[in-house]
């Protein structure tokens, strides 16, 4: 049977130059390198310059992806931005990325799904490619969480961090096999109950500020193994793949205890697993794009091989991905 698969054609990145290390955090709150390290796996993060914002971010991560992919920005005609800090309530900013690369045609939004957002998008981006007529997208995630962080909360300012990430998409007639290249299932959900768990104190319609987040940390980690691993067991059912063809599991980079419980819960090995959370802390949307063209620049994700990504986040969200590279 012949399908439309959405084949990724390049990938692309960017992080804000200034570093922010465990002992410069622990200078600001009541914290230190050990318990960060410890509790999360983080060791440094990234944070953006005054008057840089996610569409700046995302603009350099898709130029990174268009670049790699070989395209001039007119081949694209779908741009999705997910992002739960925008540089504006509206417009867009994926808006402000298309002019930016100066394509007039087609559709760009944004998608706010938090730390699944990437995911979220990927599956839309992969649906309209399929049935709506597109040929080519973006999918970008970008953040710059550090404009909502409470620099004075030890429980979350010591987690996020800024940086993008994008891939091309392109709309590929294949076979309808599961060998394809290309989106071979994805699975998104949300549980709006759990959404005091983790959300930010404000917004253009409550309080008409910005807002701070607020976590209630250990509770997200209750809920994150269970979720993460029911999204990538249904991916698997949906594809007919058991976890030991996985050839690289790259999953939100949140917390490198929630990752390794994820791994070992579904018996994936180590070698397996791609880890940037170290040196990028959680960027929210960004941190999936990131850890891909991080695994695909040292030439560990290669044409062919079977690529699952998770995430779960605020709202809560939460859904999985499979992709053959
Ligand atoms: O990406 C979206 C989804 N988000 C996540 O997946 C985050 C999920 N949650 C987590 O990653 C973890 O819950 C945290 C890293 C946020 C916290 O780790 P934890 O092991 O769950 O710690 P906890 O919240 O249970 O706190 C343990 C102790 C508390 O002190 P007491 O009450 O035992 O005296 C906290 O006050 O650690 C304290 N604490 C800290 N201590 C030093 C909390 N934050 C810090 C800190 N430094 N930065």
């Amino acid at each position: 049977m012949s399908v439309v698969r959405s084949v990724v054609r390049g990938s692309g990145s960017y992080l804000p130059s200034r570093i922010v290390t465990n002992d410069e955090l622990a200078g600001m709150v009541d914290t230190s390198d050990d318990w960060i390290v410890q509790r999360t796996g983080i060791r440094e993060r990234r944070i953006a310059a005054t008057g840089e914002v996610t569409s700046d971010l995302a603009l350099h991560a898709a130029r990174g992806a268009l670049k790699a992919a070989g395209l001039e920005p007119q081949a694209i005609d779908l741009i999705v931005l997910a992002t739960a800090t925008p540089d504006n309530t509206f417009p867009a900013s994926a808006v402000t990325v298309q002019a930016s690369l100066g394509i007039t045609k087609g559709a760009a939004f944004d998608m706010q799904a938090v730390c699944s957002g990437f995911v979220f998008a990927l599956s839309t981006a992969d649906s309209l490619l399929r049935t709506g007529g597109f040929a080519r997208a973006l999918v970008i995630g970008a953040e710059t969480f550090s404009r909502i962080i409470d620099w004075k909360d030890r429980g979350t300012c010591v987690i996020f961090g800024d940086g993008a990430g994008a891939v091309v998409l392109e709309a590929t007639p294949s076979s309808g096999t599961h060998q394809d290249r290309g989106v071979l299932a994805t699975r998104i959900h949300s549980d709006g109950r759990y959404k005091e768990k983790l959300y930010v104190d404000g917004g253009p319609s409550s309080t008409g500020t910005v807002g701070c987040l607020r976590m209630e940390g250990r509770e997200v980690f209750r809920h994150a193994v269970q979720m993460i691993t029911g999204a990538v067991e249904e991916v698997l059912a949906d594809t007919g793949f058991t976890a030991a063809d996985i050839d690289w599991f790259v999953p939100h980079q949140a917390n490198k205890r929630i990752i390794d419980a994820c791994a070992h819960k579904l018996g994936l090995g180590p070698e397996k697993i791609v880890h940037t959370v170290e040196r990028h802390g959680n960027t929210s949307a960004a941190s999936i794009p990131l850890a891909i063209d991080e695994a695909v620049l040292d030439g560990r994700i290669k044409p062919g091989d079977l690529v699952m990504v998770e995430a779960m986040g605020g709202g809560f969200t939460w859904g999985a991905a499979l992709i053959r590279w």
